[in-house]
Order: structure tokens, then C-alpha cells, then sequence
């Protein structure tokens, strides 16, 4: 790439205005991502995603495509990377927003409901995808769809799909999960925030936040333990669930105190 290939590169990056993944765009440029490159990778290396070469993948709620490029990146023959909450908001209008709602003491709004952050018909919260698609020269697919309403029979079947960070997002989690059995020929990798409570842990249980008590935020409304994680798999169709990541070792914990993480699990076909 020529200097001034790079200065418009990091002019690219600089018109963004708001980045959820710090992504190498090589010239020694990186995206200012909320998440960090060291915590992409961490978060990449403890899913352990199989062998990608010659596979499918769909990656569901994509956000800036990191772990879609980074399929690309490890072979993939075609990714489709598939998003369109964060990608019709304004980041900016919604984080300005949340503030003031915060400073007067209101509950933050379902955001398709604030005409200022959300819209659909710009994207504006596409754009992080777009210059990084651009920057890259990736062949990743970008489909703007709500993944619980979409047509499956036309997104079709993908050997491997990613369902990072999407789950707690769900109203219906047992749907959810449904439809990513429905569209997964292999496996799902599904990363989650999950919770645990010491002594209960056979117990299938779910924790519902009916506003904004997990990480202040509005659109979150349930967190599994891993037998309700696994269990809801398996009613949804998934053969065999491997837990990757759990709550790790209770012994010594008060019991019943709620411990809060991020599972990690493959749920096979
Ligand atoms: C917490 S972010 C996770 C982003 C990325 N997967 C990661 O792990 O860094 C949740 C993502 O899911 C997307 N999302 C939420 N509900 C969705 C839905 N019904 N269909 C498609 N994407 C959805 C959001 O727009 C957002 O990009």
C-alpha cells in the first residue's frame, strides 16, 4: 500500500465514529475497538473453533466482523456475517442518549423506540463492517436481517456458525436456539454471560433481568446456568453440547451467592 493509500486508510478509520472490535488492518493500523486486540484474540483461542479450511461459517450478530474476518483469515471457502440491531443504531445519538437517561434517573429505552438512534434505513453502525470489508478487500458476505426473523430456508445451512455474545440478548432464548440448530450442519460456538450459584449447579436454572440490572443494559434479559445452557441446546435440536468454558472450580464459595461469567460452548449436530 502506497503512503497515501495509508493516510486515506486512517482517515477511513478516523470517520467511524464509534468501534466495538479493535481490528488489524495491517500497516500498522488498528481499529479503536472497546475490545481490545489481546482480548479478541483470547476470546478467539478459548472457543476453539475447529478447522475452518474449505467450511461455511455464519457469524450472528457480527458488530464490526472481527470474528468474521478472522474465519476468513482461517480459511473459510464463504462467511456470511449477519447483524442489524447495532447495525441501525447511531452509537453516538444511543451512548448520548443512555446518559442523559442515567443523569435524570430514567430507565434507558428499548432503543428501536428513540427515532434519534435508531435507523434502519442509513446503518450507521455498519460502517466499523464496511471499512474493515473495504480495508481488507474481504470477500465476507454482510446480511442485514434480524436472525429471529429471517427467512432460514434462504440463509440456508453453514457448516460452522458463531453465536458470540447474542444469547442473553434474546427474549426467547429456547427459540433462539432453535433457529441456530435449524441453520448449523456441524456446530455452534456459543459464548454467552452466564451465571452460576455454588450448591445449585445440577439445578437447570436461568437468571431474567427485567430491566437493566445485568451490565446497565436494557436488552439483556436472561443468563443460563450451563445445565440450563446445555439443556436448552439439546431441546433445540444440538446432539451434543461441549462446555469449553464454565463457571470453573465452586468448592469453598458461599453457597447459593451468584457468581457471573462468560460460558463457552460447542453445540454439535
Ligand atoms: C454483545 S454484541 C456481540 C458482538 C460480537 N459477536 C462479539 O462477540 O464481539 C451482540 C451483537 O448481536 C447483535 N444482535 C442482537 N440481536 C440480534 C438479532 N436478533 N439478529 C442479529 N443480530 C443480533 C447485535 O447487533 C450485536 O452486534
Amino acid at each position: 500500500m502506497s503512503a497515501i493509500d495509508q493516510r486515506e486508510l486512517l482517515e477511513m478509520v478516523a470517520d467511524v465514529p464509534s468501534w466495538w472490535h479493535s481490528i488489524d488492518l495491517g500497516h500498522d493500523i488498528v481499529t479503536p475497538g472497546v475490545k481490545t486486540v489481546e482480548a479478541l484474540e483470547s476470546n478467539l483461542l478459548a472457543m476453539q473453533l475447529p478447522p475452518l479450511a474449505g467450511k461455511s461459517v455464519l457469524d450472528i450478530g457480527a458488530w464490526d466482523g472481527y470474528f468474521s474476518f478472522a474465519a476468513e483469515h482461517m480459511g473459510a471457502r464463504r462467511v456470511v456475517a449477519l447483524d442489524h440491531y447495532v447495525w441501525s443504531m447511531d452509537l453516538i445519538a444511543q451512548v448520548q442518549h443512555f446518559h442523559e437517561c442515567h443523569a435524570q434517573g430514567r430507565k434507558p429505552p428499548q432503543w428501536e423506540e428513540v427515532p434519534s438512534v435508531w435507523r434502519p434505513d442509513e446503518l450507521p453502525g455498519k460502517r466499523g463492517f464496511d471499512t474493515v470489508h473495504r480495508a481488507l478487500g474481504s470477500q465476507v458476505e454482510s446480511h442485514v436481517e434480524d436472525f429471529m426473523i429471517a427467512d432460514l430456508d434462504q440463509l440456508g445451512t453453514f457448516d460452522v456458525v458463531m453465536y458470540l455474545g447474542v444469547l442473553y440478548h434474546m427474549k426467547d432464548p429456547l427459540r433462539a436456539l432453535e433457529r441456530l440448530a435449524k441453520v448449523t450442519s456441524e456446530v455452534a460456538v456459543i459464548e454467552t454471560a452466564a451465571y452460576a450459584v455454588p450448591g445449585f449447579e445440577h439445578q437447570s436454572m436461568c437468571e431474567f433481568y427485567a430491566s437493566d440490572e445485568l451490565n446497565a443494559d436494557s436488552t439483556n434479559w436472561w443468563a443460563p446456568n450451563l445445565t440450563a445452557l446445555t439443556g436448552l441446546c439439546q431441546a433445540a435440536g444440538f446432539d451434543r453440547v461441549k462446555v469449553l468454558v464454565g463457571p470453573g472450580d465452586m468448592r469453598g464459595m458461599p453457597a447459593g451467592e451468584v457468581q457471573r461469567y462468560r460460558a463457552i460452548v460447542h453445540a454439535w449436530k
